[in-house]
């Protein structure tokens, strides 16, 4: 699948993450496009989406904080399945659902990606796995249950880190690494801790991790990859073509352009 790239980008400034549902199921155009996108976009091995189309019942847990209230409502929800035995699987798992992701936004459907605070018992009531598959992160989707909370009408935005916290070395001044710097800055992480950094270099980016920690029950590499994604969308709306190198910690993965 091609990635739709105008719209995906576009829909990384109108996506924050939303847990109240209304209930309402989305129309079957929009079902089917969700569909789509689940099997279509493979754009590596190691991981797939899944829709549910049953209603969630005791998927999704709640606990007190500031991020991690419980999900309520959901027409349905997808779920991002990893191959374990696959190299990259959880930076590869977090371009793939975030694609998802924003195609739902592109949609008009309200997501919230969630690592940490569901049931895999309950899931795999629901789903079937493959050997060695587990899954990684759910989200909910559909439409808030506040008119003033959806996408296109809401400007939720949580705080992210400043560039300058974030690109290790080198800079942004050209036009398109700063648009892709620019759109994976506010990418979305497991609560909030944004841990990306970027080097980057005349014709490419690197991504690395902060830190090995695994806090929120999900990988950092995961996060990353959600900001590899919005890396090339931004490469890709500035008319800049490139590839991915994936690579050893520290480091994530490298784009370089062709
Ligand atoms: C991989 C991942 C896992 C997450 N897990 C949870 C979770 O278990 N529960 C939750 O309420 N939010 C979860 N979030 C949502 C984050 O808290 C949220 O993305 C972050 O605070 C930024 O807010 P925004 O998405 O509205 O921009 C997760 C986000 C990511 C990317």
């Amino acid at each position: 699948m091609d990635i739709p790239f105008d719209s995906w980008h576009k829909a990384i400034y109108l996506r924050h993450s939303q847990r109240k549902y209304s209930g309402e199921i989305p129309d079957d155009e929009v079902t089917e496009r969700i569909e789509r996108v689940c099997n279509e976009f493979r754009p590596f091995p190691g991981a797939r989406a899944v829709l549910v189309r049953d209603p969630a019942k005791e998927v999704f847990k709640g606990a007190v904080g500031e991020f991690f209230y419980k999900v309520t409502q959901t027409p349905y929800y997808i779920t991002f399945i990893g191959d374990m035995n696959s190299s990259n699987v959880q930076s590869v798992m977090g371009y793939l659902g975030e694609g998802v992701i924003l195609e739902a936004t592109a949609l008009g459907l309200n997501t919230c990606w969630v690592g940490g605070f569901y049931r895999p018992e309950e899931v795999l009531k629901q789903i079937n796995l493959e050997e060695g598959e587990r899954v990684l992160g759910i989200t909910p989707i559909g439409y808030s249950k506040e008119e003033s909370d959806r996408v296109g009408v809401s400007s939720k935005q949580y705080r992210r880190k400043d560039l300058s916290n974030l690109i290790i070395s080198g800079d942004a001044d050209e036009s398109w690494v700063k648009t892709a710097v620019e759109a994976a800055r506010i990418a979305p992480s497991a609560g909030n801790r944004q841990p990306w950094r970027f080097d980057i270099d005349e014709d490419s980016i690197t991504v690395s991790t902060n830190s090995r920690r695994r806090d929120f029950r999900v990988s950092r590499r995961l996060d990353c990859g959600i900001s590899m994604l919005h890396i090339e969308l931004g490469a890709l709306v500035s008319g800049v073509k490139g590839s991915w190198e994936f690579l050893e910690h520290p480091e994530v993965a490298r784009y370089r352009i062709n």
